[in-house]
């Protein structure tokens, strides 16, 4: 291996020569600590390197040592479940070695070599094989199913299988070309793994969240960005999408965020149950942690060894959501390092390549038909937080998120002051999948969903024009009917679009739970209507009670639903009768 001299260190950039045709983005180790660094630049014999450690302590006349090849990352059995940080070192085995404090230079491999996996294998001596086709498969701790794929773009015949116990080195395959395939693969993260080609989103990512579902739901394989500022809620909406999103894998990119958040979500996912499967959540979920006081060159790489990771088990052809938490703070680590660089800054000091950087990373998201066989499809679904300073959305890294998003969650400082949470201002968001999503609630869930998202919608918009219209003649110039719809809409905001996240029976809403509020508010709405037109005054309406019902239709836990459900339809009988439904009541 070539080594080189350290020339100048400057913060985590650095300078070495003597490198020979070292290549961009190729890895090198840096100093006597073999500091773990990455080739930004290379301009005569002078490299220019970003290193993902500590620099403190390093000299001038160090060597530098190639490693000749890409940051990668190692993927295989045993991912699931491990909480890595910004360059795949495993965290928690890193901590058993060193301590608390990780050691610059500290290298452990990401998947624990001494561990063991039944490999069964899918193919026999004698198969022609090519990128991406499935070999076999290790069952992993909870029962998750990990294919061993033939790497992209290699291929060959089989020579020789072995079956049973081996650890993630051990020769699985050996293809004819003498080459062993092993569980362990390593991929470059920067590279977005290859498909056979793009396929149509079909199904809506369901989130447990009742605003999202119901109002603003995305595809499998869609793009959210959800911007808002300081404190808005956007780590409790990645963590409760984290813990109930309905994904077979879930990639949690903690990127730039406070150390005690990271500790937070490690020590509740432990304890975690899926209310699907009623597996740990844990064991179908991988952390990558790069918080804030980490340097600031991995947490610019961790992002894309979160989307590296879960292109990995959507090659398998499950589905994948990632969680980003926040892509601010990688744009941000993309602007010091541009700095550093000295290039020609853009737009707020951002590198003027910020726009297509971006767009690129979101690109990695989509519903894929995978490479190799059998045919299969999977999707990586990514909800990018975004923490636009002083909440401004005109700023660089919002812009350049929702030019490529397919979705926007919007949250309000406004609401989250009232703490009407989630704090989605639903007058400005939007999904371009909402079309084709609530066509699939409307088959699945109920087929009134869509026309009671469109009218919920409706009474949103009504309801922020009456408060308009409130504001100058005061509420008691109104009309009967219309008191009665700015009753419907604050039921509507309380009872189905708000959801507390630390409420154990409303953290999750099922599809189902999501639709029997959102019908009940709204049949609460056209009772309250048809008892105003039977010439009943708003006064006498006993709206309390309706409230109470519906709160209690909220707190219920899913298995007390039918049982609070039957307590709305007998306040709302108090209303007016259940005729006057205009969809004849709930089935
Ligand atoms: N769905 C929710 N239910 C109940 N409380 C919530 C909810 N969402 C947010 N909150 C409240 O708002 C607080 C701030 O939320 P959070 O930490 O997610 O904000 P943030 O946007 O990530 O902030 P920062 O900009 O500092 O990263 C939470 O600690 C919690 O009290
Ligand atoms: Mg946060």
């Amino acid at each position: 291996m070539t080594t080189g001299t350290l020339t100048r260190v400057v913060g985590a950039l650095a300078e070495a020569s003597g490198l020979g045709d070292v290549a961009l983005h190729e890895l090198v180790r840096v100093g006597h600590r073999a500091l773990l660094a990455e080739v930004l630049r290379v301009n005569g014999d002078i490299a220019t390197l970003q290193v993902f450690e500590e620099t403190t302590g390093l000299h001038v006349g160090e060597p530098v040592v190639r490693e000749e090849l890409p940051l990668s990352i190692e993927l295989g059995p045993g991912l699931l479940g491990q909480v890595i940080d910004g360059i795949g070192r495993p965290l928690a085995r890193l901590a058993e070695l060193s301590g608390v404090f990780i050691e610059p230079g500290a290298a452990l491999p990401t998947l624990d070599p001494g561990a063991t996996f039944r490999f069964v294998p899918a193919c026999a001596a004698g198969d022609r094989v090519d990128g991406g086709d499935v070999l076999g498969a290790v069952e992993e701790r909870g029962g998750f199913v990990l294919k061993l794929l033939v790497p992209p773009g290699r291929s060959g015949i089989v020579n020789e299988v072995r079956a049973g116990e081996v650890t993630v080195h051990e020769a699985v395959v050996v293809l004819d070309s003498g080459e062993p395939l092993t569980l362990a693969q390593r991929w470059p993260v920067r590279r977005p793994r290859p498909v056979a080609g793009r396929v149509e989103a079909t199904r809506p990512f369901f989130t447990g969240q009742r605003i999202f579902d119901f109002l603003f739901p995305v595809a499998e394989g869609g793009t959210v960005a959800v911007p808002g500022g300081f404190g808005t809620g956007k780590t409790v909406i990645e963590q409760a999408l984290a813990k109930f999103g309905d994904a077979d894998v879930v990639v949690y990119v903690g990127c730039g965020e406070r150390g005690n958040e990271m500790a937070e979500v490690l020590h509740e996912f432990r304890a975690l149950v899926d209310p699907r499967t009623r597996r740990p959540v844990m064991d179908r979920t991988v952390l990558v942690v790069n918080t804030s006081n980490m340097p600031v060159a991995a947490r610019e790489a961790s992002v894309y060894v979160g989307l590296t990771v879960a292109e990995y088990y959507r090659d398998m052809g499950y589905r994948v959501a990632v969680m980003a938490d926040s892509l601010s703070r990688w744009a941000e680590a993309l602007r010091e390092v541009g700095s550093r660089l000295q290039e020609m800054p853009g737009e707020e000091g951002y590198p003027t390549s910020l726009a297509s950087r971006t767009a690129k990373l979101l690109e990695r998201a989509g519903r894929v038909r995978c490479l190799g066989l059998p045919e299969r499809h999977g999707s990586v679904t990514l909800i990018s937080a975004v923490s636009p300073p002083g909440g401004d959305f005109s700023e660089p890294v919002t812009q350049a998120c929702l030019r490529v998003a397919g979705a926007l969650w919007a949250l309000d400082p406004a609401l989250a002051h009232q703490r009407q949470f989630p704090a989605v201002d639903w007058a400005t968001s939007y999904s371009l999948d909402a079309g084709a999503m609530t066509r699939h609630f409307d088959a699945h869930v109920d087929a009134r969903w869509s026309s009671s998202r469109a009218r919920a919608l409706d009474l949103l918009q009504r309801d922020a024009e009456l408060r308009e219209i409130a504001g100058i003649v005061g509420p008691d110039a109104l009309e009967d009917k219309d008191r009665l719809l700015l009753e419907a809409a604050a039921a509507l905001r309380e009872f189905v679009l708000g959801q507390n996240a630390f409420d154990p029976n409303d953290a999750y809403s099922s599809p189902e739970k999501t639709f029997i509020l959102a019908d009940a508010a709204l049949r609460a709405f056209d009772r309250g209507a048809a008892a105003l037109a039977a010439g009943r005054a708003f006064a006498d309406l006993p709206l309390a009670d309706v409230r109470r019902a519906l709160s209690n239709l909220r707190e219920a836990a899913l298995p007390d639903l039918d049982a609070a459900r039957r307590g709305v339809d007998e306040t709302l009988d108090r209303l007016a009768p259940a005729t006057s439904d205009p969809g004849g009541g709930h089935p």
